[in-house]
C-alpha cells in the first residue's frame, strides 16, 4: 500500500481525493496537511507541515501557491516524492521546484486531466500546421472560488503552442487596456470566472473566413483527483527528476 500524505486535504480537490482513495487498494492517505483543520476525516490533520511524524512514501499537493515553501522543504529534507498540483505558483517558485527535483522525484501537471493533455497533443499538431495563417486566442472558463488568472492550464496550452512554432508568440491577456488592431505575433488569453464551472479550456484558430476551435470541458473533479492518484503511483518509486503527464500517459498506467 502506498502511503499518501494529502496537502490542501480539506480544500475541495483535498475532500474530492479523500473520497476517491477510500475505494483505492493502492493507495492509503495516511496524514493530511491543511491550515484549515475544521473538516472530519479518516487521518490526522496538520496544520504545520513540519509537525507531520507521520511517514508517507509521496505527497500529492493541491493547496495555495503560500503553502509551496514550506511544502518543498519537507519534501526534500524528508525525501518524500512530490506530486504537485497547485497552480499560480511564481517564477522563483517554479524555480525552486525544479532545483528540488535533482533530489527528489518531482511530478508538475497545472492539469491532471488526460483529456487536457490530449488537447495540448491537438493543440500543437494544429498550431504547426496552420502557423501564419490563422490567429490564435486561448479562453479559458472557471468557477467564481478560483484565486488565479488566467489558468494554469491556458498558460500550459499557450506555452505548448510557441514550442512548436518558428516565430514565437506573445500572450496578450484580455484587452481593455489596448486600442490598437491585433498583430499576427500574440496569442489572446483570457479568463471568465462564474459559478460551479470546473474547468473549460478553448482554443480558437481563427482564419479568413474559416474557424477551428479544439474544446476539452472537465465535468467533474474526479478527472483531476484520478489523475493525481495515477500521478502519485508513478512516481513514489521514481530516481529524482522532473516528470509530467507525458511521462505517466506513455508509460501506460493511465
Ligand atoms: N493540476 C490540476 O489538475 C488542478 C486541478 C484543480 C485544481 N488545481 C489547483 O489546486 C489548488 C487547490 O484547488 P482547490 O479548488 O481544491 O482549492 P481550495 O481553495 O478549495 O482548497 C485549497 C486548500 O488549501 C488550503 N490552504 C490554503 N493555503 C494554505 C497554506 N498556506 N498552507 C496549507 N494549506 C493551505 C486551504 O485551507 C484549502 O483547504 C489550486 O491552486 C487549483 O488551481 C489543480
Amino acid at each position: 500500500m502506498i502511503k499518501v500524505l494529502l496537502s490542501g486535504c480539506n480544500g475541495r480537490m483535498g475532500q474530492t481525493i479523500t473520497r476517491l482513495s477510500v475505494n483505492n487498494n493502492e493507495l492509503k492517505i495516511v496524514a493530511g496537511f491543511d491550515i484549515n483543520d475544521s473538516i472530519k476525516n479518516d487521518y490526522p490533520v496538520f496544520t504545520n507541515i513540519e509537525d507531520c511524524n507521520i511517514e508517507a512514501d509521496v505527497i500529492i499537493d493541491f493547496s495555495n501557491p503560500n503553502a509551496f515553501e514550506s511544502i518543498i522543504k519537507y519534501a526534500v529534507s524528508r525525501k518524500v516524492p512530490l506530486v504537485l498540483a497547485t497552480t499560480g505558483l511564481a517564477p522563483s517558485q517554479r524555480a525552486l521546484l525544479n532545483k528540488a527535483s535533482e533530489q527528489i522525484p518531482v511530478f508538475f501537471a497545472a492539469n491532471m486531466s488526460y483529456g487536457v493533455n490530449l488537447l495540448i497533443d491537438l493543440v500543437k499538431r494544429a498550431s504547426k500546421a496552420l502557423e501564419g495563417s490563422f490567429d490564435i486566442e486561448i479562453i479559458e472558463k472557471h468557477h467564481n472560488q478560483k484565486l488565479d488568472a488566467p489558468s494554469g492550464t491556458a498558460l500550459e496550452i499557450a506555452n505548448a503552442i510557441n514550442s512548436v512554432l518558428d516565430q514565437k508568440q506573445e500572450y496578450i491577456y484580455d484587452r481593455h487596456s489596448r486600442r490598437e488592431k491585433r498583430s499576427k505575433n500574440e496569442i489572446g488569453i483570457h479568463a471568465v470566472r462564474g459559478g460551479t464551472i470546473v474547468g473549460e479550456h478553448t482554443v480558437i484558430f481563427a482564419g479568413n473566413d474559416e474557424i477551428i476551435e479544439i474544446k476539452h470541458t472537465a465535468m467533474s473533479r474526479e478527472i483531476f483527483a484520478s489523475g493525481a492518484l495515477r500521478a502519485a503511483k508513478f512516481l513514489y518509486d521514481k530516481k529524482p527528476g522532473l516528470y509530467n503527464m507525458t511521462d505517466l500517459i506513455e508509460s501506460n498506467t493511465i
